[in-house]
Parts: structure tokens; C-alpha cells; sequence
């Protein structure tokens, strides 16, 4: 039996495409001691994972070629090396994109057996606890405040808008074309949403946020975050959550103007964050979201697509905002 494999085949020089991956059918893994072999049923698309090629996600330590493409799965045990897990057993694992991999027990988590598993690549998973923590822990809202979530109908955006709002913040998203501002203002119930394509976004904005920004969670960088700066609060803070602006490509644009000016002046408080950082507060995170959930307070987008070889596209898509949500590839069911 083989193990169908997307590998790194060389490194974007400009902007990505499908081509700088390529398949393969490797050879099925062999666990050893302390080790299960896991098969992926998804895979996280997340474009952070852009910055990890470009080099600048210090944390993924430097991009190489002919290795299978990293990413955050959910996967089903089929054997096991670990009386602690057993075949069947769900988890979510670091497999990437390919459809077994045999990891230590240590790199696991056993997830619950729910209707969709996938749940913990998104809302349940990084997606959901990068909102939640950026917005509660560094983004500090209070009730009656404004926060700007740039990439707003993005996997995390879309979950920091309706965080603010259950916490009693007026919410203001930002994306990318005019549907993804409907669908946020009528589906989810965000306060506004501009696109930052128009020509008049600086205006649209402006209007959007009558009493200014007092929390701007920063996906994006570059011009919206330079536009955002500009309307902040005495005392806001800006959420750096990700740059995703300057991730595609090899020559990124500097900081935006007003840095450190605006920052003395407004006495703004600007702080970066890795959601790894909150690792000892997931189980709790996960359970007010569940709660959150279950109420109704909270809706999760998803969006996927099928089949381990659409990974290139689906990835190189979701840089050209693509997605609506949270983006996964469903590998097996
Ligand atoms: N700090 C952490 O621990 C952590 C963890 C996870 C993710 N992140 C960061 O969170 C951000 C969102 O990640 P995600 O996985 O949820 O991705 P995502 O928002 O689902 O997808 C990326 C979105 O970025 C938008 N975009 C692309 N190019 C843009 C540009 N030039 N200007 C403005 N928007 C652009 C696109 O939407 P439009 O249609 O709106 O353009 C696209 O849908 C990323 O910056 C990522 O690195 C940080």
C-alpha cells in the first residue's frame, strides 16, 4: 500500500502557485515504540503557513524543499505502538498533507468522536483559540467599545467579529469584496463590514467606526493596518495577530507610517502574539466556545475542498481570498 504525499518542490520567488508542489506516492510508514500510524481525514489550510515558506514564521524554522508540505490534520489511528491509544481512535496530529503519517504519541491529541471531527481544525482547533485569545488576552475589549477585524471573512476574522460582539462591542469587519461584507453584516451579525479594495476605503472605514477604533485585530498588515492605525482610540489596542498582505511575496513592504508617532500620541498599545503562547487555557477556551455554540451565540464557516491533490489550489486560492471561513481538505471520510 502507498502513502500519497504533496511535497515542497521549490520555493516561491514571487507569488505562490500550484506548481512549486508536487505529488508522490511514498511508502506506507512504519510505526515504532511509542509511535501510531495515523490516516488524515483533513487538513488545515491556514495562511500563515505561506509565511513558514517565505521564511519569515521563525517559529517553522527555515523553509526547505523535498519534504511532504506541513500542516495541522485530523486523522484516525489505524495502529498503534502506545497502550494510550488504540486504532480507531480519533486525534489531531501534525501530518501535513499527505494521507498516513506514523507520529510519537507525544505530538497527539485525542479530539471526541463528533459528527465532524474537522470542527478541530477550525473553530475548535488554532483557527478558534488565535481568535479568541488574541481578542480577549491582548485585545483587552470592553463592552460598548469598537473593534476592526481586518480579513474579517477569514477563518479567524470571522470568529474574532462575533467574539466582540457577544462581549458587547460594536464589531467592524474587513474583506475583500462586497459579498463577504453582506454575508458578515447579515449571516453573522456584524455592526458593518467595508471592502478594502474600494477606492474610498479610507472614507468607508471612517464612517464605519463614527466613534473610532478602540481594538483593531491586525490580520492583514500593510495599507489596511496603515488605514486603521490612523483611526484609533486613545488607549486602543492593535491585535497583531498576522501579516497575511506580505506573506506572498518575496519582497514584503515596510511598516506602515504613524509607527511610533501615533503610538506615543494616542498612547496606543500595539502587541504581537502566537496562540501557542496560551497552550495551558485551550481546554478552557474550547469549552466557552463550545457553550457559545451550542447557544446559537457563534457561527462557524467552513469551506472546503476534496482530495488530498487539491491541496496546491486550495491553498493558493485562500491567498487570493478565496475562502469564505475556515478552509480545509478533506482527505478521507
Ligand atoms: N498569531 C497566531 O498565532 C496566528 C495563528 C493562526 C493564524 N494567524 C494569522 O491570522 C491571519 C488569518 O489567517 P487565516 O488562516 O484565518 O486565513 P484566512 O483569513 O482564512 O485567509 C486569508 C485571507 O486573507 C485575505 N487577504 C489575502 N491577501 C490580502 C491582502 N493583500 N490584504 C488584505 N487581506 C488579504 C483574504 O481575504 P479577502 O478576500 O478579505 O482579501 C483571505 O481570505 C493570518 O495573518 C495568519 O498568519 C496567526
Amino acid at each position: 500500500m502507498s502513502n500519497r504525499q504533496i511535497l515542497i518542490d521549490s520555493l516561491p520567488t514571487g507569488a505562490l502557485a500550484e506548481d512549486h508542489f508536487r505529488a508522490e506516492d511514498g511508502s506506507m510508514p512504519e510505526p515504532g515504540d511509542g509511535q501510531a500510524l495515523c490516516q488524515t481525514l483533513a487538513i488545515s489550510i491556514d495562511a500563515g503557513a505561506r509565511a513558514g515558506l517565505q521564511g519569515s514564521a521563525s517559529y517553522a524554522g527555515a523553509p526547505r524543499t523535498g519534504i511532504v508540505m506541513n500542516g495541522s490534520t485530523v486523522s484516525r489511528i489505524v495502529s498503534s505502538n502506545d497502550p494510550a491509544y488504540k486504532e480507531g481512535d480519533l486525534v489531531s496530529a501534525p501530518s501535513g498533507w499527505q494521507e498516513y503519517a506514523a507520529h510519537d504519541t507525544r505530538l497527539l491529541s485525542p479530539l471526541p468522536d463528533i459528527e465532524d471531527p474537522a470542527a478541530y481544525l477550525g473553530v475548535l482547533g488554532g483557527t478558534g483559540l488565535t481568535a479568541y485569545f488574541g481578542l480577549f488576552e491582548i485585545g483587552k475589549p470592553k463592552a460598548g467599545e469598537t473593534l476592526v477585524v481586518s480579513a474579517a471573512a477569514g477563518a479567524v476574522g470571522h470568529l474574532v467579529g462575533q467574539m466582540a460582539r457577544i462581549h458587547g462591542c460594536r464589531a467592524v469587519g474587513i474583506a475583500g469584496s462586497d459579498a463577504k461584507c453582506d454575508r458578515l453584516v447579515s449571516e453573522l451579525g456584524f455592526d458593518a463590514a467595508v471592502n478594502y479594495r474600494e477606492d474610498n476605503f479610507r472614507q468607508m472605514l471612517k464612517e464605519a467606526c463614527p466613534e473610532g477604533i478602540d481594538v483593531y485585530f491586525d490580520n492583514t498588515g500593510g495599507d489596511v493596518l496603515g488605514t486603521a492605525l490612523f483611526r484609533m482610540n486613545e488607549n486602543g489596542r492593535i491585535v497583531c495577530c498576522g501579516v497575511v498582505s506580505q506573506y506572498d511575496t518575496t519582497n514584503p513592504a515596510p511598516g506602515p507610517r504613524g509607527v511610533p508617532g501615533l503610538l506615543v500620541n494616542k498612547r496606543l498599545t500595539m502587541q504581537g502574539f502566537l496562540v501557542f503562547d496560551f497552550l495551558d487555557q485551550y481546554e478552557a477556551a474550547r469549552n466557552v466556545m463550545l457553550e457559545w455554540l451550542e447557544q446559537g451565540q457563534l457561527v462557524a464557516w467552513q469551506d472546503q475542498f476534496d482530495g488530498l491533490d487539491s491541496a496546491p489550489r486550495a491553498f493558493v486560492d485562500l491567498l487570493a481570498g478565496g475562502n469564505t471561513g475556515k478552509r480545509i481538505v478533506r482527505v478521507a471520510s
